[in-house]
């Protein structure tokens, strides 16, 4: 059985609704954001039986975007999105398992009686193999994936992909599972593990090292969590691995570095992002408070001044100057331990 074959039979035949799966990697079980809450609450109950994602992939300012969902499953992310890039913007979800696009499909006329529009299409390929698709190059404004990357045989094609897919300043928005270190073989080739998410997890500085090969140079943690293995039987199995999920926003910006660099810029917050009046996150390093002159490096500069988030921003300097690398840019473990879920993380700056 090919890695494809399992996976399918996995998501297809095996689980039948959330409550069939063996471990928290593939379901998310941090608490729902007030805001997103009443979006899930138009959303039909088989949909949202059937979700397996382990993050939130719901970035800021979505409006009127074109945005592609990778391994959509049973729609509960792309109807989520549908509602926030309103009548004008559009989703695409891309799944390889029939039975999951089944349920995705029956429940398009629900949805679009209850957002009073319908702005989304469900295509069945691989998310290898997205050129297969017939989908416009440099046509997406933000790509997301939900517990499905770390499925994927070839992960060098996924994100290659997506690299043509994306709009110039346009971002690759996804949470995954990964591993402190490389998976082996007995792990991997275990059928349940893989489909329960953690056999295919990257270790995270591949990851790292793949994102920069697709020209992905500066990946963003966004945020974080240790997943338990509380089969006994699977923790076995898995031994001293520890496994996390997280989500990170990988910008399609070639001048990007893979270093932050001091160019002594700054920018300032205008407090314009819908939702956001007090503080803007862009990721679990930079809380940029609405009015503070805030400190950033070439690369952080470059994120917020050529993508979609450049109106909500004033930009003070340029890149004349160099004064080094940025103060605090790290190369250790970047994700909490379950004690310091809660605290302040130490990791590096990005
Ligand atoms: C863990 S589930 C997540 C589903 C969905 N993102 C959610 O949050 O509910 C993984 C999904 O990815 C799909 N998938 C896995 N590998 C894939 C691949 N190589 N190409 C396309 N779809 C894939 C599976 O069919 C399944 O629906």
């Amino acid at each position: 059985m090919s890695t494809h074959d399992i996976v399918q039979d996995y998501y297809g035949k095996t689980l039948q609704s959330s409550d069939d799966l063996k471990t928290d990697a593939c379901c998310d079980a941090s608490a729902v954001p007030d805001w997103l809450k009443p979006l899930l609450a138009n959303i039909h109950g088989e949909v949202l039986s059937r979700y397996y994602g382990c993050g939130l992939v719901c970035p800021e300012l979505l409006e009127g975007c074109r945005v592609l969902d990778l391994g959509c499953g049973s729609g509960r992310d792309v109807y989520a999105l549908a509602q926030l890039v309103g009548p004008r913007g559009e989703v695409v979800g891309v799944d390889m398992t029939d039975e999951q696009l089944a349920v995705a499909e029956a429940h398009r006329g629900y949805h679009a009686d209850q957002f009073g529009y319908d702005n989304v299409r469900f295509l069945k390929g691989y998310i290898e193999k997205l050129d297969e698709l017939d989908l416009e190059e440099g046509a997406f404004d933000v790509v997301v994936s939900n517990c499905v990357i770390n499925l994927s045989p070839d992960k060098p094609a996924v994100l290659a992909g997506v690299k043509k897919l994306l709009k110039p300043g346009g971002e690759f928005y996804f949470s995954d599972v990964y591993a402190d270190r490389r998976i082996p073989e007995s792990v991997a080739n275990d059928p349940v593990l893989y489909g329960e998410c953690l056999g295919g997890a990257l270790y995270w500085k591949d990851f790292i090292r793949l994102s920069r090969a697709a020209g992905f140079n500066d990946p963003r943690l966004v945020e974080d969590r240790p997943l338990a293995v509380t089969d006994p039987a699977l923790a076995e199995r898995t031994g001293n691995i520890r496994f996390y999920s997280a989500t990170y926003r990988l910008f399609n910006i070639g001048e990007l570095e893979d270093a932050c660099e001091d160019h002594g810029q700054a920018v300032i917050y205008r407090g314009s992002v819908p939702g956001h009046a007090h503080r803007f996150d862009l990721d679990a390093h930079h809380a940029i408070e609405r009015g503070q002159v805030f400190p950033v490096c070439g690369n952080t500069f470059r994120m917020l001044q050529d993508s979609r988030f450049a109106s909500h921003f004033e930009f003070v300097g340029d890149f004349k100057y160099h004064y080094g690398l940025f103060e605090g840019c790290g190369e250790s473990l970047p994700f909490r331990s379950s004690e310091s879920v809660g605290e302040q993380s130490e990791g590096a700056c990005c």
